[in-house]
């Protein structure tokens, strides 16, 4: 694959304002594709788009709550005039409440819920139509270890990803005669926002590190680079599958 293999696509991705959205939008970035960053920090996209400029690609902002229907529909409009259509799509926004099942309100519940797995319903209902048509097209869909597994505490976290994975293996099949793949990336323990719980605790950082055969957390970039191939030409025959990048974890 050369350096500059995503040149003449464009990618839509969520949760890009940090953490793996923007390292998988900057490897993007740098293998050519043009961007289009979505996420509620404006400020945050904002450095993503520089950081991405910076690398040569073109990149627009889109201030947008991926739980809100309305707000993913006046995007969609956006985007369909400004650029017509797209072919890779990441679904990457996510976020966690860590507390046991009887504690749990409604409305956190929800939140889980609508965040990692309803949202990527919404998007993918929405710009779906701008991806068919062309023979090709990538979704990646940011599952988790968590899709596979299961700790304590993460009841609403589990359900909403082991949900977005069997929403992946359906898509999937349904969008295969489009030749667009979808596709999941399950990372294990990576070091950004979403963990600061763990890695402040010394206790449970240490718990967690003794828990993946490689011994370290995984570095953003690792998942960058692990998108830039599910989202080439060479990846085409790879669909309704889902691919680990956890040091081990899962294979104890
Ligand atoms: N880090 C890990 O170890 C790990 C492991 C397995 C799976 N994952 C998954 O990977 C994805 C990225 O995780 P991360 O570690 O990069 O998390 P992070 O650093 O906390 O970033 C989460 C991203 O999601 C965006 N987001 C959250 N709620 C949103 C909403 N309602 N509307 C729009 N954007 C929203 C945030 O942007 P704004 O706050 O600016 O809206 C931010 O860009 C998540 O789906 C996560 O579940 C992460």
């Amino acid at each position: 694959m050369s350096n500059r293999g995503l040149e003449g696509k464009t990618a839509l991705i969520t949760g890009a304002s940090r953490g793996l959205g923007k390292a998988i939008a900057l490897a993007l970035a740098q293998a050519g594709a043009r961007l289009i960053l979505v996420a509620r920090d404006f400020e945050l996209l904002t450095q993503t788009a520089d950081a991405a400029r910076a690398l040569g690609s073109q990149a627009s902002v889109f201030q947008t709550d991926v739980t809100d229907e309305t707000q993913i529909q006046d995007m969609q409009r956006e985007i369909a005039g400004e650029f017509g259509r797209i072919q890779i799509l990441i679904n990457n926004a996510g976020m966690n409440i860590r507390k046991p099942a009887t504690e749990f309100t409604l409305p956190e519940w929800r939140q889980v819920i609508d965040t990692n797995m309803t949202s990527a319903f919404l998007i993918c209902r929405s710009f779906v139509p701008l991806m068919k048509g062309q023979g090709f097209g990538r979704i990646l869909n940011l599952t988790s270890i968590m899709s596979h597994i299961a700790l304590p505490g993460r009841t609403a976290y589990c359900a909403s990803k082991a949900g977005l994975l069997g929403f992946t293996r359906a898509l999937a099949l349904e969008l295969a005669p489009e030749k667009i793949t979808v596709n999941g990336i399950s990372p294990g323990p990576f070091a950004t926002e979403i963990n600061t719980p763990v890695m402040q605790n010394p206790e449970l950082n240490q718990q967690f590190v003794s828990r993946i055969p490689l011994g370290r957390w995984g570095q953003v970039e690792e998942v960058g680079q692990l998108a830039v191939y599910l989202c080439s030409e060479a990846a085409g025959f790879i669909t309704g599958t889902d691919l680990l990048m956890d040091g081990g974890w899962t294979a104890q």
